[in-house]
């Protein structure tokens, strides 16, 4: 089975992506780390560890139709940050743009009639929409809760919680 030039292309975007999502979480989880809020961290160092399963998911498939994937540099991330809600915020938008690329290549699949991409594509349409929701309900709880020291701290909890959830399956 055969992909196009351009699907492949937009697949190994798409690794790039995912790449430099793990590579944003982990300064980001590093930099919580440091700051003192250890629930966040355990949450973003989990968050990095899920997008590499994404990354490999792609590579895996790229490598089983022959299609051969590029592994890409990464470009350096943040090394300090604001506010755990200005990283809950950028985290958002980072989701967002990994949403719109994925659309973009159900697209292609579905104008190159390519079904097995297609197919491929769709645990990742659905995986987005829980990670963006993840992210806003974060987000929510800064309203919730507040934003001073007693409510941060029962964000820092909150996220504490989430991370020791059950993983998502391995790739
Ligand atoms: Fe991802
Ligand atoms: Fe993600």
């Amino acid at each position: 089975m055969k992909i196009s030039t351009k699907m492949k292309k937009t697949l190994n975007d798409q690794v790039a992506l995912e790449a430099s999502a793990s590579n944003n979480y982990l300064a980001m989880a590093s930099w919580c780390e440091v700051t003192g809020y250890q629930g966040a961290a355990n949450y973003f160092y989990a968050q990095s560890d899920e997008e590499r399963t994404h990354l490999l998911k792609v590579v895996h498939y790229l490598n089983a139709l022959g299609a051969v994937a590029t592994i890409p540099a990464i470009k350096s991330p943040a090394s300090s940050y604001k506010s755990l809600e200005g990283i809950i915020k950028t985290a958002l938008k980072n989701e967002q743009t990994v949403t719109a690329a994925i659309h973009k290549m159900v697209e292609i699949a579905q104008k190159e009639k390519d079904h097995s991409t297609y197919a491929f594509l769709e645990w990742f349409v659905n995986e987005q929409v829980q990670e963006e929701t993840k992210f806003e309900t974060i987000l929510q709880k800064f309203d919730l809760l507040g934003r001073d020291k007693l409510g941060i701290n029962e964000i820092d909890k909150f996220l504490a919680v989430e991370a020791s959830a059950s993983p998502e399956p391995a790739v």
